[in-house]
């Protein structure tokens, strides 16, 4: 079996389900890890640990330095202007309620509005429906065409000079499509409203240039990109994040306090209250050494193809019913089969060691839009193989014709 990613470099491929061999297609949920990134954060604990910024001896100052690499790496790895402009959070929904609670601070009033499409991730809608009971602002909806992508004349209409932000995913986490994001950035800036693009799923599939986009936030997961859990990036434009009060208040974020008035850090440091996760933010440095020594344009054309071949089986498969238009598409596919449950499916397959997400997909909006509460993901990262789809749709025709009985 061949892949793009040396398969030997990730651990778990090497386990079994259900006492199979595993064939992981839940990239898009959260990615297995490299090796390189797991030796990264033990090595860390082992031979490297100490805390950041608050201490003078040489472990803590190696630390710092290490840690602030790994900042310096993100802004070139997202082609920002500064690294003072990349925030360390927890992950992506971390940073959708970051700049939902602080920007709704700075720059949100009553009567304002907040754009949003109908596909969104649950964490691309709830943090700004948070926002907008707090502020008394709106929550205004793109609709989708009935295909699902995003209907941009409807999101024309729907701008005005009381739009303070757009907030749109760039690759749907279940339709898998590339959302238009450049016009729309372009639409929205034209009424002075501000753009907030969810990368956590363009980010481990496509080179991402802000600066080129020019969106004033972007955000995305460490462990969606063969980095560890609990780490993720906040990328917003210094002039906005310089205006934005804190999110959270601790150690780190301040200059000095006193009873009576505290000053806070300059960004990214003001984002950032508390010990942070430093041994995450080292292993995310490792998984962007991982996926940059591949190449994100090789990847882009190993996980098209991968799914194409999919594609093009799944396509065969009676009753089968993928979910958006089959073009324009990145590495993931979501699907139906005509009176099968599809948690039923995911069951079974299971019990061939297959591992597919299956459920609402954390988008229950998009799928009432497509009719349905549930449906079944398959997603790709560059260690699976043509072998593993094959071994997929084979085995998913056999389930499906079980069931059907
Ligand atoms: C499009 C999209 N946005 C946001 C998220 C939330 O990411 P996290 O749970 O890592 O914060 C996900 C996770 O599945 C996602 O796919």
């Amino acid at each position: 079996m061949s892949s793009l990613f040396n398969r030997a470099d990730f651990p778990m491929l090497k386990k079994t389900m259900q006492g199979k061999p595993l064939v992981y297609l839940d990239s898009a949920a959260t990615t297995l890890k490299p090796e390189a990134v797991i030796d990264a954060i033990c090595e860390f604990y082992t031979d490297h640990y100490g805390t950041v910024h608050r201490a003078v001896y040489e472990l803590a100052g190696e630390s710092t330095a290490r840690y602030n690499a790994v900042r310096t790496q993100v802004q070139r790895f997202l082609h920002a202007k500064s690294s003072d402009e990349i925030v360390f959070t927890k992950g992506t929904t971390e940073a959708i309620n970051l700049v939902a609670f602080s920007f709704g601070e700075a720059f949100v009033h009553p009567g304002d509005e907040i754009v949003i499409s109908a596909m969104e991730h649950h964490s691309n809608i709830v943090p700004w429906q948070l926002l907008c009971e707090r502020k008394k602002a709106h929550l205004k909806i793109i609709p989708l065409l009935e295909n699902g992508q995003i209907d941009l004349e409807a999101f024309e209409k729907l701008l005005s000079a009381r739009t303070k932000l757009v907030s749109v995913a760039h690759i749907s986490n279940v339709l898998g499509i590339v959302n238009p994001i450049e016009s729309i950035i372009k639409s929205a800036h034209h009424v002075g409203a501000k753009v907030f693009i969810d990368g956590a799923q363009s980010t481990p599939h496509m080179i991402i240039d802000v600066q080129a986009l020019d969106c004033d936030f972007f955000a995305f997961s460490g462990h969606k990109i063969y980095g560890p859990t609990g780490i993720g990036i906040l990328y917003g434009k210094k002039e906005l994040l310089e205006r934005m009060p804190p999110y959270q208040g601790g150690g780190d974020m301040i200059q000095t306090v006193t009873f009576e008035k505290t000053t806070f850090q300059a960004p990214p440091l003001r984002f950032e209250a508390g010990t942070p996760m430093i041994a995450e933010v080292i292993g995310l440095g490792a998984a962007l050494n991982y996926v940059l020594s591949h190449g994100l344009d090789k990847i882009h054309v190993y996980e098209s193809m991968l799914m194409n071949h999919a594609l093009q089986q799944l396509k065969t498969i009676e009753g089968l019913r993928i979910l958006g238009p089959t073009e324009n598409r990145t590495s993931l596919i979501t699907f139906n089969i005509d009176d099968v449950h599809p948690l039923d499916l995911a069951t079974l397959l299971d019990l061939q060691g297959i591992a597919v997400r299956s459920g609402h997909l954390c988008a229950q909006p998009l799928l009432q839009h497509f009719g349905c509460s549930a449906a079944l993901r398959l997603s790709f990262a560059s260690y699976n193989t043509l072998e593993e789809i094959d071994f997929f749709c084979k085995t998913l025709a056999q389930t499906q014709l079980v069931i059907a009985k």
